[in-house]
Order: structure tokens, then sequence, then C-alpha cells
């Protein structure tokens, strides 16, 4: 049945089965038989192919509809007896919002801080706080909360249930059910910064990671407490939820073992100490790709020029201001099984940047710039010695699209040139969509604009395919 599924799809969806199973390690047949097998839940098999039209790359795609992606997971979250206990409330709604279970234990001091009412309405479940109680011990309640979670979390983690955890004690049920549990573990440190700073809780943490505890902050910045600053402020609830979506991320990572080097945003070339040569570049597109790839399971090694954008999540990251500073960045990370130069490197630099800033003189002319040719870092990558199996370029142009990308595909030892139309009016420079070509040896595939997203995680599923049929 699956053959003839296949036959009948239209030529991109086969595309996007073909980049699928590829990136699954799998036969197109064996990938379509999976995805019937997930739909049967909930859909009627009589019509497949409508349904693969529109089925996600990757079951869950957190950015398009990130409900699906945390749906129908058992959280217990633990909440201990810090000031940050006010903020989980936040994540108790940015959980649920995303379709996930939260099953709330507070310790005693948590009770302090926030109620189990605001906490049980939130949650809509009881909230659990005793461990000697006859209602819920009838059947070992605390071992049965321990198992039945997909994850629990601890938000805040006191300097004292951190001490608890790193030494085994289980002397109330927040520290009971954390000794019971088969399940990872989270927790969201929240303390004062001379108590993270402590040589006790020093002494606690390296012993709670090495017994395969998971971190998720603390922050530095101001604390509740006047005057008191560093690290020790918890992670913001979205900051959580993202650690949280990470752990249980159960899509496949066909690029883990594979190390990537990848370039994103602008470069900006000195004048003077003030004043500098840029272009539009926002990073989008190439900080998309990055967190895709990361996403993927490589080792993303992200040289990032000047952006106002977050660093991806999960990805290394060295910021570099100019050309030169970009290229040197590149060449220590090599070698690498991929790289994807996304970054629109300026291609001159001044002659000879002014050590001072340059001062307008009453009645003297406007000074010329003289310019120099930067050094080119696709080219430097492609022809390298360390060259990675995989190299992938980046074609920004308001002309001659194609012919400009292919000429590069050849002059810069690229495999693949992906080239995009940055004319003013496509607001590709700066926008949240693309639509790019992608440029090899063998042809010119056209894809639809999309958002930069798509573009990347496309993308990513693409390079995984390749690197996997690529000779070493
Ligand atoms: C106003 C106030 C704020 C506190 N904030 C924190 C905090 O942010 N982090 C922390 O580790 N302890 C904090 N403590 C101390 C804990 O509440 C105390 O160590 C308590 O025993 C922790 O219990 P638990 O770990 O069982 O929740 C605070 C205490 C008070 C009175």
């Amino acid at each position: 049945m699956a053959s003839i599924t296949i036959r009948n799809l239209d030529d991109a969806t086969k595309e996007k089965l073909r980049l699928r199973a590829a990136a699954h390690g799998r036969s197109m047949e064996e990938e379509v038989r999976l995805l019937l097998g997930e739909m049967t839940h909930d859909v009627a098999l009589s019509s497949p192919v409508s349904h693969l039209r529109s089925a996600p790359l990757f079951k869950g795609e957190g950015k398009k509809n990130p409900a699906q992606f945390l749906a129908g997971r058992d959280i217990l979250l633990i909440i201990g007896g810090g000031i940050a206990a006010y903020k989980c409330l936040d994540l108790i709604r940015r959980l649920r919002e995303r379709g996930a279970h939260v099953r709330p234990v507070l310790t005693k001091a948590a009770e302090e801080f926030v109620t189990p009412l605001s906490v049980g309405a939130l949650a809509a479940d009881k909230v659990f706080t005793e461990l000697f109680s006859r209602e819920d011990e009838h059947d070992i309640g605390h071992i049965r909360l321990s198992r039945e979670a997909d994850l629990i979390v601890v938000a805040p983690a006191t300097a004292d249930l951190m001490a608890k955890m790193a030494n085994g004690l289980a002397n109330d049920l927040a520290s009971a059910v954390l000794m019971a549990t088969d399940k990872p573990v989270l927790i969201a440190p929240a303390m004062n910064p001379r108590m993270w700073n402590h040589p006790a809780t020093r002494r606690n943490r390296a012993t709670l990671a090495k017994d395969g505890i998971w971190f998720v902050g603390p922050n530095s910045g101001e604390m509740a407490e006047s005057g008191e600053s560093g690290a020790g402020r918890m992670a913001e609830p979205l900051e959580i939820v993202a650690a949280i979506e990470k752990l249980l991320d159960r899509r496949p990572k066909p690029l883990s073992g594979k190390t990537i080097v990848m370039t994103s945003g602008p470069t900006h070339e000195p004048i003077d100490p003030v004043r500098y040569i840029a272009n539009r570049s926002s990073g989008k597109q190439g900080h998309a790709i990055a967190a895709a790839l990361a996403q993927l399971g490589a080792t993303v090694h992200l040289v990032s020029g000047p952006v106002t954008i977050p660093d991806p999540e999960g990805v290394s990251v060295v910021h570099v201001e100019s050309a030169r500073e970009m290229r040197d960045a590149v060449e220590q990370l090599l070698p690498a099984d991929a790289a994807v130069m996304v970054a629109a490197v300026a291609d001159w630099r001044t002659a000879n940047e002014a050590g001072e800033k340059i001062k307008k003189q009453p009645g003297e002319t406007a000074p010329a710039l003289q310019m120099v040719e930067n050094p080119d870092i696709l080219a430097g990558v492609g022809h390298n010695k360390q060259r990675p199996r995989l190299v992938v370029g980046f074609a920004a142009e308001t002309q001659d699209l194609l012919a400009n990308a292919r000429k590069k595909l050849d002059n810069k030892g690229a495999d693949w040139i992906v080239a995009n139309d940055v004319s003013h009016t496509t607001g590709v420079m700066g926008g949240d969509r693309n639509a790019v070509r992608i440029v090899t040896r063998s042809g010119i595939e056209e894809w639809p604009d999309m958002s930069k997203e798509e573009v990347a995680e496309r993308l990513a599923a693409r390079i995984a395919a390749a690197l996997r049929t690529i000779e070493v």
C-alpha cells in the first residue's frame, strides 16, 4: 500500500517525504508506514495522502504549534520555599497552554510564598504537600507521584532542597519524591548570590551534576533583596519551558555526532573608533538554521556578526565584529563535518582605519574612504585543506540571482549555494520570510516563500540527508 501512496503524491510532498525519510535514516516506505501508524490514533486511514501533505516535517515542530510539543506530557512540579515561587504560577500557565499536565508539590516553606489554592487553580489539579497523608499514602502516593511523571521540575530549587537532593535526604514529600524517582529531574535554582557561591552549595551543585540532574539557570541580575545582585535569579518561566521541551524532545537526532561551523549576521568594518560600514543583515536566517541544526543533534559552532537577536538555543556562539575576525574564528573551528556560511560579510573594508575619531574641519572637503577587499570566508573554507565534507554558502543578490549563484558555486568551492533575492521590495533582509533557491551542480531547487524558521528546518533536514550520503 505504501508504494502506491508514494507514487500518487505530488512532487513537493514526495520531496518532503524523501527529506524526512533521509533525516530519520528510513526508507520512504518505512516513513509512510510510521506516519500512518501515528495517524491511526485520531485520523481515518481512508485518505492518507491529504494528511501527509499537511503533516509537519518533524512531529511536534515547536515553533509553528507549540501546543503540540508538550501536549499530553506529565510534569511533576516541585515548588521550593523561595521568593521566586511566585514565578511558578506563570510557569504552570505556560506549560498548560502548551498542553502539558502539571501536578504540583509544595514544600512547607513554599506555602509561605504561594498558596496551594492558587497553584491548584492554575494547575487544575490537586496540590500535594504532605508526606504523611492518610488520603494519598494508602497506595504509597509519593512513589506513585515520582513514577507517573515524564519529568520532575524543581522550581525554585532552594539551597536547602539542593542540599537535601545532593545528600539523599527524604524527610518531606518533595525530597522523598526526588529520592524515589527514576525520571529525569530538572532544577531551576534560585537564591541569594552568596548562597549560590557558598562552598557548600558549590559542592552540592557538583554532586547533583554528577548524579545526572539537569540545571536551568540561575541567571545573573538584581535580587529581590534591595542592593543585592549577582548569580542566583531563577530562570524566567519561558526559559524553563524551553529547557523542559529540550529534555522531552523525542524527535530523532540524525545529526548527532556531527560538527557544523556556521556564520550569521552582518560584519561591521570600522572607519574610526566610532563609525563603521555595515549592512542590513539581521542574522535571523542564519541563527534559525543554527537552531534547526542543533535540534537535529549537531554540535553547532556559530560565528555571529553584530546582531540584536538572542543567541540560538543549544548552539555555541563566538561573537565577532569584522570580516577578518569572522575569518579567524571560522578557521579556528575547522575541521568540521559541514560549514554553512550565511553571514553577509562585507566585501570591502576601509584601507586605513583611523585610530582617532575623524573630525569635521570647517572649510575642509568630506574625507574620501579608500577601500580594500576583505577576505572571502566562504572561498577560504571551500578551498581549505581541512575542507568540510559539505560546504553551503548563501548568495544574497539583487540582480542576476541564479547566474551569480552558479558562479559562486564554482569560484568558492561550495557544494550548494542558497540563493535569495534581497532586493528592497522582497523584504528578505531583516524580515521574517524568505524564498530561496538551492543551487547545486545537479540543478536548481526552488522553494516557495516561507518563514525563515521553515527554511531553516528544511535546509537542516537536507543537510542531514546529505551528510549521510556524501563519501568521506
Ligand atoms: C523571605 C524569604 C525568602 C527566601 N528566599 C529564598 C531563596 O530565594 N532561595 C533559597 O534557597 N532560600 C530562600 N529562603 C530560605 C528558605 O525558605 C529556607 O531555607 C527553607 O527552609 C527552604 O525550604 P524548602 O527547601 O523545603 O522549600 C528564604 C526565606 C525567606 C524567609
